[in-house]
């Protein structure tokens, strides 16, 4: 298969690549895709160093799929010029989320929602991924009716800009700023831009996608804070269930959930944390503990590699779900 990466050179786009590579996505033509900055560059693909082209010469190239991850301004301006061409494409960014006609998907949760006619696939947003995975097999077991989050999130969710400040207030350098305040040594309690609501739109982001994922009945409240963490976002979430559940059955259920790592075992000091989720494509859950001041409510702790299931390796895996139940088309042949 043709595929392009668009963002190629970005820090999601580079994991694209990555994530590719090991699972042996069948790529028969890699197709790199950045601005006009990044003129001249390549990227490196199976040991061959591939030339960054621009969006013109990819869809010219006729991919079959492309994994979008380069804002989503450019997302609303070219996936659908790539679509028109019958390439399937699969979008990082919150262009495309929330539009009825176009399906959100973590492939372990819905992924029965895909069919051949889907032509732009939204991938959820990185902690509205790592929650659903874990919340999912427990919405089957107990009922999720409630659910209270509060996010730690690293830099490397902000892109390039994030990263490369913390390292010069790290190191003591002058540079631009991705934050309106340092984040080295600092929280900051907003990701995204706020909106009249006084909620940030990444916390809008995940009430409004996990109930479109997982079921509309379900209420969700969050707070999404940014932390000095390079990589992997942590979230300490408090569950309200319509049934009775028994903690060793919430384990059990966890434990047989795909993609789901049970880390739980406290007096051991195993639960999970950025540094041990960092580069794995599992979802680590533990912490897990009753809320005692209310009935059928549980509290856990859910951590994953925001570059990888919460966002490369999601996105990977639906196209992968696509080629496994025949729902690419093949492309139109040009005149
Ligand atoms: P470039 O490197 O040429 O700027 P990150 O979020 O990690 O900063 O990455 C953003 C990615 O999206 C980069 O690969 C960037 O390319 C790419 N990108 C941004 N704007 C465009 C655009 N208008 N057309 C194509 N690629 C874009």
């Amino acid at each position: 298969m043709k595929v392009a990466v668009v963002g190629a050179t970005g820090l999601v786009g580079g994991v694209m690549l990555k994530v590719l590579e090991e699972r042996d996505f069948p790529v028969e033509e890699l197709l790199p895709v950045a601005s006009e900055r990044s003129a001249g560059r390549t990227v490196v693909f199976k040991g061959k160093e591939i030339p960054v082209m621009s969006m013109e010469a990819a869809i010219a190239a006729r991919p079959d799929i492309a994994l979008f991850s380069a804002g989503g301004a450019t997302s609303l301006e070219w996936a659908p010029r790539f679509a028109e061409m019958d390439c399937t494409v699969i979008d990082n960014s919150s262009a495309w989320r929330m539009r009825a006609d176009r399906p959100l998907v973590v492939p372990e949760v819905n992924g029965h929602v895909l069919s051949a006619n889907d032509r732009i696939i939204a991938n959820p947003n990185c902690s509205t991924i790592q929650m659903v995975m874990a919340l999912a097999p427990l919405h089957k077991a107990y009922g999720v009716q409630r659910v209270i989050v509060s996010t730690y999130q690293a830099v490397t969710g902000t892109g390039m800009k994030a990263v490369r400040q913390m390292e010069n207030e790290r190191n003591g350098t002058e540079g631009e700023m991705a934050y309106p305040f340092p984040i080295d040594r600092n929280v900051i309690p907003r990701c995204d831009a706020f909106i009249e609501n006084g909620y940030t739109k990444e916390e809008m982001k995940l009430v409004n996608e996990t109930r479109k994922i997982l079921d509309p009945s379900i209420r969700v409240t969050a707070t999404a804070v940014r932390v000095p963490v390079t990589g992997g976002h942590s979230e300490a979430v408090n569950v309200e269930f319509e049934r009775e559940f028994d903690l060793e059955d919430v384990r059990r259920v966890l434990r047989e959930a795909p993609g789901i790592v049970l880390q739980d075992d406290p007096a051991k000091d195993v639960y999970p944390m950025p540094l041990t989720a960092h580069d794995r494509d599992a979802v680590f859950v533990g912490r897990l503990r009753r809320d005692e001041t209310q009935p059928r409510t549980l509290n856990l702790w859910i951590v994953a590699d925001n570059l990888r299931k919460g966002a490369a390796t999601n996105a990977v895996q639906i196209a992968e779900h696509l080629v496994r139940h025949g729902l690419l088309k093949p492309r139109k042949v040009s005149a």
